[in-house]
C-alpha cells in the first residue's frame, strides 16, 4: 500500500512541477495578505469569560436523565487469554447494571487507521475491542462496569476476577531490533533516502560527527481526560465527546454501529488539550456498547491511569545521527536513521527521521527508519511527533560539529541553509529561517556566549547558552467544509465542525471571516464543535487554522457569485463579474473603483431576503506539494546546572519563528510558548518508565510521570518573523507544533556549554551530569 501511495506521491509532484502555478491553490497570493483589519489584533479569546467562570463545558459535564456510569478493566499482562472471567461479584454488587466483556459486546467491525485518504479512517489502533478472550498489550480493555454512581462502578470493577493463560510477549526495545521492519514510506514521505554516498563521504570529510541519541516513551497528560457523555434515543446516537476529530469520528462511529451518518451527532466544544491524544480509543467504543445494551446514557471518564493504559504515547527512539562536512564546513554528508515502535495495528510512526529532510543541504543523504513491533498499546501522535525528538537528535549533531570545527553553532546553520528543499528539490514557499536565527541571536544577547564549555559561573552554578533550530511541515488537510450565513442585518454566522482545544479557534476564525467578508468582528459568529455542522477535518498537524481558512475562502468565493447574481441588474455592481468584485466595508464593491459598491443589507433587502447562505469545501491542498512549505524556529536557552547535585535550571528561553503571518499575536504567543514548555518537559522532566519483563507502564500517575511546573519553566520570550507565506490562506502556516521542536536540542546544547559534557539521552536528568 504504501510503496503505491509513494509511486503516487511522486509522479502527482513530477506532474505539479508542470503545471502552472497559478492554476494550483496558492498560485495567486491570497488578496487578504497585507490587507487585513482584524488579522494581526491581539484579540482576546471569545471563549475566555466562558472559561475561568466554568460556563464552558467539557464532555463530562454534561448532564442526562438516567444517566450511568461506566468504569474499564485493564489487563495486567501484556499477551495471551483470559482462561477464566469471573463477573459474579460484580453484576451483584450495589448499583450495578452491566457487565461489558467480549462474551456479550456487540460484534463490530475493526476502526480504520488513521489516513488522509479516508473521512472514517480515524482509529489509533486496529485491535479488536472486545471482541475475543484474547490480551494483546498490558493494559488493554478487558471489562467494563455500568453502575448507578461512578463509585460503584468503580467499586463493582474491582471485584471482576481474571485469570490469564499468559504467552510471551514482545516487549524489549533492544531485544526487537533484529526483527525490526523497514516501512516503505513515513506518513506522506518515502522512508528511504539515499542521495549519493553518505558512508563514503563520512569517510573522505574533513570534520565529522556521528553519534547515537535516545529518547524515552512519552504518555499524554491533557489536563481534562479523554471522557465522554454517550445517549441512544432509538437508533440516533449522541456522543458529548472530547475529541480533535468531530466530523470524522462521527462518521466512523456511523460505520462501526451500522447507522446512517446522519444517525450520529459528535458535540465538542471545548476540549480541554488534544496533543494528538484525543482521536478515537477503545473507550468510546465501549462506552456507546455500553448505553446501547443497559438502555441508559452512560458517562465514561478514564482515570489518569487509564489514559496511560489505553492512550498511546510517544514511542522511544534511537536515532544515529552523523553528519559529515568539508573544511569551511558545508555538509558534504547526513546520515539519520534510527528505530522506533510501531506495531502494525498501529497508525503513528513517530517520524522523528523527517526532521533531517528540511533545514540544511547536504552533498550526500542517507535517511531511513526501521520500526519495532512490540506488544504494546499502538504509541500514537503526540506534541510535534517526530520532529520533537528528531530535531534534538540533528541539532545536537550539528551543535557538536560546530563546536569541533571551532564555529559558532549559528553560523555553521547558515551556511547549509538551501534554496530549494535538500531532498525534493521544490522551492521553498518562503524560508527565513536565518532571519529567525539572527533577530533572535541579537534580542538574546547570543555574542555574550563563551564559545569553551565551563567558561561562566556562579558560585556552584555552571553557566551555559545553547540554541537549536526546528522545522515543522505545513499541513491544510483535505475535506474542509464552512457554511456561511450573511444577514439582512449585516451580521454573518460562519459555521463548521472544526474543534477547540485551547488554541482559540473561533476567535481567530472570527477574525479572518470579518476581514474576508468585510465586516466587524462583532457582527461575526464562528459556530463549531458539533458533527451536525458542515464538516471539517481532524485538528492535528498543526493545520486546522489554514484548514478551516481555506473553506472560508472557498465560501466568499461562492459568496460572492451569488451576491452578484442577486444583486441584479438595478445594482451599482450591476455588468461586474465576481473576479471584479472584492467582499468590503460590509457589501461588495468594484476592484477596479471602489465607488460602485452596495451594502450586504441592500442587495438582500432589494431581493426580498433574510439571509443568504453558502457552503463550500477548501480547494484541495495541491500547494503542499508543488512546493516545500515548513515552518520554523530558531530556540535559545541559558541555563545554569548545579556542579553540586547535577540540576538543571533553565534561566531564559526564546523562540524565533519564521511561520508566515501570525494572524493574532496573543493566541500565537500563547501557543509558541505552551509549545516551549512541552519542549522543556521533553528536555528535562518527562520519561515513561517502561518495564519491559511486563509490558507495563511504571509511572501512570503525575506524581511519577514529571510534566513541568510553574517553578520548572522560567521567563519565555517570543518573537517572529510574520512574513507572509505567499502560497497559503492569509499567508499563514501553522503555529502549533513548532515552538516544541528544537527546545530539547537548545537545552541539551546549552548543558554541554555550561558543563562541557554531552548528554545524548533525554530527559536530561541529574544523574547523567554527575
Ligand atoms: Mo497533533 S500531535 O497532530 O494533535
Amino acid at each position: 500500500m504504501s510503496r503505491m501511495q509513494n509511486a503516487v506521491i511522486s509522479s502527482v509532484k513530477t506532474a505539479l512541477g508542470w503545471v502552472p502555478a497559478q492554476w494550483l491553490p496558492g498560485g495567486t497570493p491570497d488578496p487578504l495578505i497585507g490587507r487585513s483589519a482584524a488579522i494581526g489584533r491581539q484579540d482576546s479569546r471569545l471563549d475566555g469569560p466562558d472559561k475561568v467562570s466554568g460556563r464552558a463545558r467539557f464532555a463530562a459535564e454534561f448532564g442526562m436523565e438516567t444517566l450511568s456510569y461506566a468504569t474499564l478493566v485493564h489487563s495486567t499482562i501484556s499477551r495471551g487469554r483470559i482462561a477464566h472471567l469471573d463477573t459474579a461479584a460484580a453484576e451483584a454488587a450495589p448499583g450495578v447494571i452491566l457487565v461489558l466483556s467480549h462474551r456479550n459486546m456487540p460484534r463490530i467491525g475493526t476502526v480504520p487507521l488513521i489516513s488522509m485518504a479516508d473521512m472514517t479512517a480515524v482509529g489509533n489502533s486496529s485491535l479488536p475491542i472486545l471482541q475475543d478472550p484474547e490480551v494483546r498489550y498490558n493494559g488493554q480493555v478487558l471489562a467494563a462496569v455500568i453502575a448507578e454512581t461512578q463509585e460503584q462502578a468503580d467499586h463493582a470493577a474491582s471485584l471482576i476476577r481474571i485469570d490469564y493463560a499468559v504467552d510471551t510477549a514482545k516487549t524489549d526495545f533492544d531485544a526487537a531490533k533484529p526483527a525490526a521492519r523497514v516501512p516503505a514510506s513515513v506518513l506522506m514521505e518515502k522512508n528511504h533516502v539515499s542521495v549519493g554516498n553518505a558512508e563514503r563521504e563520512l569517510q573522505r570529510a574533513a570534520h565529522c560527527v556521528d553519534q547515537t541519541y535516545k529518547t524515552p516513551g512519552h504518555n499524554h497528560n491533557a489536563i481534562e481526560l479523554h471522557a465522554l457523555t454517550v445517549a441512544w434515543d432509538g437508533d440516533a446516537l449522541l456522543i458529548h465527546d472530547a475529541t480533535q476529530m468531530i466530523a470524522p469520528s462521527a462518521k466512523a462511529q456511523a460505520k462501526l454501529f451500522k447507522l446512517e451518518p446522519e444517525q450520529v451527532r459528535v458535540v465538542s466544544p471545548f476540549v480541554g488539550g488534544g496533543f494528538g491524544a484525543k482521536g478515537l480509543w477503545d473507550h468510546q467504543i465501549v462506552a456507546i456498547a455500553a448505553a446501547r445494551l443497559a438502555g441508559r446514557p452512560v458517562r465514561l471518564m478514564l482515570s489518569r491511569e487509564g489514559v496511560y493504559r489505553i492512550v498511546g504515547g510517544r514511542s522511544p527512539s534511537e536515532q544515529r545521527v552523523a553528519i559529515g562536512a568539508d573544511a569551511e564546513g558545508h555538509f558534504t554528508a547526513l546520515v539519520h536513521t534510527g528505530y522506533s515502535i510501531m506495531p502494525p495495528y498501529g497508525a503513528c510512526p513517530e517520524q522523528y527521521s523527517l526532521s533531517s529532510r528540511t533545514p540544511y543541504r547536504s552533498k550526500s543523504f542517507e535517511i531511513l527508519q526501521r520500526h519495532l513491533d512490540l506488544d504494546i498499546v499502538p504509541n500514537t501522535f503526540m506534541r510535534a511527533p517526530g520532529e520533537a525528538i528528531g530535531t534534538f537528535a540533528l541539532e545536537c549533531a550539528v551543535d557538536e560539529l560546530a563546536h569541533q570545527m571551532g564555529i559558532d553553532p549559528i553560523a555553521l546553520r547558515l551556511r547549509n541553509e538551501s534554496e530549494r528543499h535538500p531532498i525534493h528539490g521544490t522551492p521553498f514557499s518562503q524560508r527565513a529561517q536565518g532571519q529567525a536565527y539572527q533577530d533572535g541571536a541579537k534580542r538574546f544577547g547570543w555574542d555574550r556566549r563563551h564559545a569553551e564549555p565551563r567558561a561562566r559561573r556562579d558560585g556552584e552554578w555552571l553557566i551555559g547558552m545553547g540554541c537549536a533550530g526546528g522545522s515543522f511541515p505545513y499541513v491544510r488537510m483535505p475535506n474542509a467544509n464552512v457554511r456561511i450565513t450573511l444577514r439582512r442585518d449585516g451580521t454573518a454566522v460562519v459555521a463548521s465542525s472544526a474543534q477547540e482545544m485551547g488554541m482559540g479557534t473561533a476567535t481567530v476564525q472570527s477574525q479572518h471571516a470579518a476581514d474576508r467578508l468585510g465586516l466587524p468582528v462583532e457582527h461575526v459568529t464562528f459556530e463549531m464543535g458539533d458533527s451536525t455542522l458542515p464538516a471539517a477535518p481532524i485538528a492535528g498537524g498543526s493545520s486546522q487554522t489554514v484548514s478551516v481558512a481555506g473553506a472560508i475562502m472557498a465560501a466568499a468565493e461562492k459568496l460572492t457569485v451569488e451576491l452578484v447574481r442577486l444583486a441584479g441588474n438595478d445594482s451599482a455592481i450591476a455588468g461586474l463579474r465576481a473576479g471584479e468584485i472584492r467582499l468590503a466595508d460590509g457589501g461588495v464593491a468594484s476592484i477596479e473603483d471602489p465607488s460602485r459598491s452596495e451594502s450586504y443589507a441592500s442587495i438582500l433587502a432589494r431581493a426580498g431576503r433574510d439571509e443568504l447562505t453558502v457552503t463550500a469545501a477548501g480547494s484541495a491542498p495541491l500547494e503542499v506539494l508543488k512546493y516545500a512549505m515548513h515552518s520554523s524556529s530558531a530556540i535559545f536557552c541559558e541555563l545554569r546546572v548545579s556542579e553540586v547535585t547535577g540540576e538543571v535550571r533553565v534561566d531564559r528561553l526564546l523562540g524565533s519563528f519564521d511561520c508566515g503571518t501570525i494572524l493574532n499575536p496573543k493566541t500565537a504567543a500563547s501557543q509558541f510558548k505552551g509549545g516551549m514548555i512541552m519542549g522543556l518537559g521533553l528536555a528535562l522532566t518527562e520519561e515513561t518508565l517502561f518495564d519491559a519483563r511486563s509490558g507495563r507502564i511504571m509511572n501512570a500517575t503525575l506524581a511519577d510521570y514529571h510534566i513541568p511546573a510553574h517553578l520548572d519553566v522560567p521567563e519565555i520570550e517570543v518573537m517572529w518573523t510574520g512574513i507572509p507565506d505567499p502560497r497559503s490562506p492569509l499567508g499563514a502556516r501553522g503555529i502549533g507544533e513548532i515552538g516544541i521542536t528544537g527546545v530539547a536540542a537548545a537545552v541539551a546544547n546549552a548543558v554541554f556549554n555550561a558543563t562541557g559534557k554531552r548528554v545524548r539521552e533525554l530527559p536530561l536528568t541529574l544523574d547523567k551530569l554527575l
